[in-house]
């Protein structure tokens, strides 16, 4: 059967095909307003200002936020649950949490207003994947604490088209229900469409039986290779969506379909900057560095110039009038995605630790198994204990350690458990945890 073509609706906003000068107005008036509005409700932001000797009257033009100072993952974690909330708890409409370094997750809220705005800019995104009014979106994002579901679920309401909240896992379950419902657009990490496309192989069913148009793929980083395995796999549009809990979560930047060529950035509602991850210089678009991200319009929750530490570039509009980034090709930190999990070693390290039996010599070892991705954490015992721990004992060890780590990471991971002395000592330098022997993304 063929598939569904897109009936057409709706529009672009006209920001979305405003100048420059337009658009930079737009983001003086809001960035003001945001500043001081950070300033005046967030104490712990005050307080890096003033130690800084910057006030928001101090923003003229766009270019003075390089003045101010930057916020974090950590200053998450050091206000955990709610200390950087702009407006008092009874006003927030929603919790989202997302990984820390700790085992404590960061938490972030949203009012109406920034639900409103998090729909709409879902929404837009949807659309400038090619999605309209009236089209069956199947979300596979995880439901939950995790914004992708229902950020992506409210984005595909917004623009009045029929969601099915499947959320992750259960690939039998996904397959048939989108070979009965016949959906036009998935949602999902592309690591898990790939898992999905194999089910379908599996049935004999090919990319021409399959119901889905396009797709809309994001939470961890895939390249042009994957794009057009999942497009081959599945015959649709594979277009790429961008967000961070901390920003807000899916839809601060998403592809244009016409072009296919990097997230466009919804300028009207965040400010982005690329700086130099060692000297925090804010750096010319096009030059690689870690994106930074201010919040325009956010009441629970605003961001000032956050660190992302995803390294990207910043490249010129072309099918809308914002910029856009060129897909990520790292991170300025040591956080690992896991099936689309954000996992960072010192979470693995804090639940080894817990062990009196384990020693602090760890390594985690990720590979990728089909297009998946296979964590394994080989832990040490202590000299006192090693080799008179019976087998019996060194299973439940594990699996105990793998529990843990399951509740509080969020991932399943193979366990090996190891005698004293076997991990390799690193002597000069910093101890290599990761060995991260994916192939490298293209
Ligand atoms: O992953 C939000 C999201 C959900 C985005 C669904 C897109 C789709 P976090 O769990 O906070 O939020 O993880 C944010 O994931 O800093 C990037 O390192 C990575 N990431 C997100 N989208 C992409 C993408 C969600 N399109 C972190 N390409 C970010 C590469 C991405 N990396």
């Amino acid at each position: 059967m063929p598939k569904r073509k897109p009936k057409s609706s709706g529009g672009l906003h006209s920001i979305e095909s405003a100048s420059r000068d337009e658009i930079s107005a737009l983001q003086l008036k809001r960035l003001k307003w945001s500043v001081k509005h950070t300033y005046d409700n967030v104490a712990p932001y005050r307080e890096k200002c003033e130690k800084k000797g910057v006030h928001p009257s101090d923003l003229k033009q766009l270019k003075d936020l390089a003045k101010f100072p930057f916020m974090t993952k950590s200053d998450l974690r050091d206000h955990y649950p709610f200390g950087l909330f702009a407006v008092p708890r009874e006003k927030l409409l929603r919790l989202h949490a997302s990984s820390g370094t700790t085992g404590k997750p960061i938490v972030v809220g949203y009012t109406m207003n920034d639900l409103n705005n998090w729909a709409d800019l879902a929404a837009r995104s949807i659309y400038a994947a090619g999605g309209r009014s009236g089209d069956m979106v199947h979300v596979a994002y995880g439901y939950g604490m995790f914004t992708g579901g229902l950020g992506a679920h409210y984005g595909a309401e917004r623009l009045g088209c029929t969601v099915v909240p499947m959320s992750g896992g259960q690939t039998e379950k996904q397959v048939s229900q989108i070979l009965d419902f016949r959906p036009d657009i998935i949602m999902v990490t592309p690591s898990y469409s790939l898992v999905i496309a194999e089910a379908f192989e599996k049935m004999g069913i090919g990319p021409d039986q399959i119901s889905l148009r396009c797709g809309i793929f994001g939470a961890e980083p895939w390249g042009e290779g994957m794009r057009g395995e999942i497009e081959r796999k599945l015959g649709i549009d594979a277009v790429d969506i961008y967000g961070l809990t901390e920003v807000m979560g899916p839809g601060v930047a998403s592809e244009c379909i016409e072009t296919k060529d990097g997230p466009v950035i919804w300028e009207d509602h965040f400010y982005p900057e690329v700086i130099d991850p060692q000297t925090e210089e804010v750096l010319t678009d096009g030059e690689e560095g870690e994106l930074v991200f201010t919040s325009l319009t956010k009441e629970a929750f605003p961001v000032i110039r956050y660190r992302t530490r995803d390294l990207t570039r910043l490249l010129p509009p072309t099918s809308r009038a914002f910029r856009r980034f060129a897909k990520i090709t790292g991170r300025s930190d040591d956080m690992l995605i896991i099936r689309g999990v954000n996992v960072f070693p010192s979470q693995i390290e804090e639940q080894i630790l817990r062990d009196p039996r384990l020693s602090g010599n760890y390594q985690i070892i990720v590979t990728r198994d089909g297009h998946l991705d296979n964590l394994e954490v080989r832990c040490e015992l202590q000299p006192e204990v090693s080799g008179k721990i019976n087998a019996a004992d060194s299973q439940t060890l594990a699996k105990d350690l793998q529990n843990h780590i399951k509740t509080i990471v969020g991932v399943t991971t193979k366990i090996s458990v190891l005698t004293a002395g076997t991990i390799p000592r690193i002597e000069v330098g910093k101890a290599k945890r990761v060995i991260d022997q994916r192939p490298k993304q293209v």
